[in-house]
C-alpha cells in the first residue's frame, strides 16, 4: 500500500529523497496536478514510471527543474526567446520545447529530438530537486489516460492499486489543470501544444505583436505532442461534452434513443447558465447530481475544482455525465480542452 508522506516533517522528506535518488518513482505534489517523479537522467528510473501509469513508451515525459541554469545540462541551442520565456514565467505552469542533448535518455523523449522542461511553483518541489541537485521527470500521476489527480489521496486512489510506493502531500494543487506546452518554431512563431494553467492571453500579452502564437488542433495522426491524444482524461462513467446547442440536441436525441433519464445522470456545470434558451433548458432538466464549478465564473476557480469534482461524480451511480463548457477564453480554454477529451472514449486502459 503506499505510504502518505507529510511535507511538513523532515524526516519524511529525506525518506522520499533517498527513494528518489535510489530510482524510485514517489509521487509529488506540483501547483498544476500531483506529478509521478523519477530521476530524469537516468533511464532505469524511468521504467516504474510507465509502468506504474499504464503508459505507452511514445509518450514523452516533462522534466522538471529548480530553475533556468538547469536548463543547460539538457538542452542546446536555448535561444534568446526561450531565455525570455523562463525569465518571465518560471517558476510556473510553462512547459517549454528545447533541442535536447544527449544526456537525456530517449525513453524522457520517446525518441524525440526535443525535451519538454520546466520549473514548478511549487516550494516542496522545488525543495526536492535542490537537495536532490537532478533534474526529475514527472508525467501526472494518473493512470494513462485517466483525470490528474489533484490530491495526494487522489494519487493514492489511482495508483496505489499498482504499487506505487509513496506521495508526498502538499494539499491540493492550486491550478488544477496542467501546464501549457510550448514550442518555439521561430523567433517569430510560438506553437501552443497542449494549453494549460497559463493563459494564452497571458503569454500573447508578453509575446507582443510580432510574434505568433497559434494553437495547434488536436491531432489525428502523428503527433506532436501525445498529450494532443483526442481521448484523455476520462472518467470510467461515459461524458457528454455540450459546448452548445448543436450537440445539446445531439445528447438529448442519443439519450431518448438509447432510453436514458436525465433523473439518472448528473450534470456538470463549470459557470451558471447563460441567458441562452438551450443553455437555461439544459440547466432545469432533473438531474440525479449536480455540480457547479464556479457560483461566480471564475476560472480559475473552476480549473481548480474540475478534476477533484470530475472524479466525485464518477463515484456516483450516474449513467452518464453530462459537462457544460467554460468561456473560451483565460483558463477557459484549458478546461474545454480536458471536458472534450474526457468525452472521447478509447485510450483508457481497463481497469
Ligand atoms: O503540469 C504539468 O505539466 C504536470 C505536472 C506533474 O508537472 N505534468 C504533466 O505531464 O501534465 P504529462 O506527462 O501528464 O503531460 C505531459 C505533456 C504530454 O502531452 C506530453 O506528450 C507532452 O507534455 N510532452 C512531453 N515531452 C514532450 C516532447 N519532448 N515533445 C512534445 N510533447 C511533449
Ligand atoms: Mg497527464
Amino acid at each position: 500500500m503506499a505510504i502518505l508522506l507529510d511535507a511538513n516533517h523532515s524526516s519524511q522528506l529525506n525518506w522520499a529523497i533517498a527513494k528518489l535518488r535510489a530510482g524510485l518513482a514517489i509521487a509529488l505534489p506540483t501547483e498544476t496536478v500531483y506529478g509521478l517523479a523519477a530521476l530524469a537522467l537516468d533511464e532505469k528510473s524511468l521504467t516504474p514510471i510507465f509502468a506504474l501509469k499504464a503508459r505507452p513508451t511514445f509518450d514523452p515525459l516533462i522534466v522538471h527543474v529548480p530553475h533556468s541554469g538547469s536548463v543547460e545540462m539538457l538542452a542546446q541551442n536555448v535561444s534568446p526567446l526561450q531565455k525570455r520565456l523562463m525569465e518571465k514565467f518560471w517558476p510556473g505552469p510553462l512547459t517549454i520545447l528545447f533541442e535536447k542533448k544527449k544526456t537525456v535518455p530517449d525513453l524522457c523523449t520517446a525518441g524525440s529530438a526535443y525535451v519538454a522542461i520546466r520549473c514548478p511553483a511549487n516550494e516542496i518541489f522545488l525543495k526536492i530537486l535542490r537537495e536532490l541537485a537532478q533534474p526529475l521527470a514527472a508525467p501526472s500521476a494518473n493512470r494513462f489516460g485517466r483525470i490528474s489527480p489533484t490530491t495526494a489521496l487522489d494519487v493514492i486512489e489511482e495508483l496505489g492499486p499498482y504499487g506505487l510506493e509513496a506521495v508526498v502531500d502538499g494539499g491540493p494543487c492550486q491550478s488544477g489543470v496542467e501546464s501549457t506546452v510550448i514550442k518555439i518554431q521561430s523567433e517569430e512563431r510560438v506553437a501552443v501544444l497542449r494549453p494549460g494553467a497559463l493563459s494564452l492571453e497571458e503569454l500573447k500579452k508578453f509575446l507582443g505583436e510580432k510574434i505568433e502564437l497559434v494553437l495547434e488542433p488536436v491531432a489525428q495522426g502523428a503527433l506532436e505532442s501525445p498529450g494532443q491524444l483526442s481521448s484523455h482524461y476520462a472518467p470510467r462513467c461515459p461524458l457528454s461534452y455540450v459546448p452548445d446547442e448543436s450537440a445539446y440536441v445531439e445528447v438529448l436525441a442519443r439519450f431518448a434513443r438509447e432510453n436514458i433519464s436525465t433523473q439518472d445522470c448528473a450534470l456538470l456545470e463549470v459557470y451558471p447558465p447563460s441567458d441562452r434558451e438551450w443553455d437555461r433548458n439544459l440547466s432545469a432538466l432533473p438531474w440525479k447530481h449536480r455540480v457547479l464549478l464556479s457560483k461566480n465564473a471564475s476560472d480559475q476557480e473552476a480549473a481548480s475544482a474540475l478534476f477533484a469534482q470530475l472524479r466525485s461524480l464518477d463515484r456516483l451511480p450516474v449513467k452518464r455525465i453530462v459537462a457544460r463548457s467554460a468561456a473560451p477564453q483565460g483558463l477557459g480554454l484549458a478546461i474545454n480542452d480536458r471536458l472534450k477529451r474526457a468525452g472521447v472514449r478509447g485510450a483508457s486502459p481497463k481497469m
